[in-house]
């Protein structure tokens, strides 16, 4: 059976590694829209307009390695508040989100905006201060040069953007599912994912 996921959430909040287990659990496809976001800060951090990156936005500038670090993640969080650069994004998601195989979206504004129509909409949370955690181990271990508190910062100024910009903010949809992952281990956040999945599509 094939059908959509969307998952939203704040950042770090394990909607990455909850999605892509979730994408490997049914045979989906995944995306990562936040790296669409993330290449177009990359690119106005060399230089370039954010609304002529958007529209110039390759899929394999998603490959670029330098995507995951902090100025990138303020980057995109920034590009992502013109509502033209969401714009020139929009159909690329969509296209992805209506191939045959079954697909996993996961962002900010998927259930509200890109799929409303999602067969399943799940939104992602956890407190500030495990968000942080994790992300601090996450960048500390890849050798970036981080602290606690200034990852604890970039997430809540991140999140504080995304959630009151006017274009498609950080919201859950009416009618997600919340998980809050504060204190779930990924192995039990993706065991409750796919049991609520499997409980309305049974195969
Ligand atoms: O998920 P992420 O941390 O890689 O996303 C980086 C930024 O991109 C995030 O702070 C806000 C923006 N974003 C967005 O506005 N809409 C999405 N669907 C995904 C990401």
């Amino acid at each position: 059976m094939k059908f959509t996921v969307a998952i939203d959430g704040p950042a770090a909040a394990g909607k990455g590694t909850l999605s892509k287990r979730v994408a490997e659990e049914f045979g989906f496809a995944h995306l990562d829209t936040g790296l669409l976001y993330r290449a177009t800060g990359a690119r106005v951090i060399d230089g370039a307009d954010p609304v002529a990156a958007a529209k110039a936005l390759q899929p394999t500038d998603l490959d670029r390695d330098d995507l995951r670090t902090t100025a990138v993640a303020q980057a995109a969080s920034k590009v992502a508040a013109i509502p033209e650069v969401r714009d020139a994004l929009v159909e690329f998601q969509r296209d992805f989100a209506r191939r045959d195989g079954g697909a996993v979206l996961d962002g900010r504004d998927i259930g509200t905006v890109i799929c409303p129509d999602a067969d399943v909409k799940l939104f992602v949370t956890a407190s500030d201060e495990v968000r942080a955690e994790r992300r601090y181990l996450e960048l500390s271990e890849n050798g970036h040069d981080v602290t606690r508190e200034g990852v604890l910062r970039d997430l809540q100024e991140r999140d504080a953007r995304d959630r009151g910009r006017e274009a498609a903010p950080l919201a859950a949809a009416a009618d997600a599912v919340v998980i809050d992952t504060s204190d779930m281990s990924i192995d039990d956040a993706v065991a409750a994912a796919v049991q609520f999945i499997r409980a309305r599509f049974p195969v």
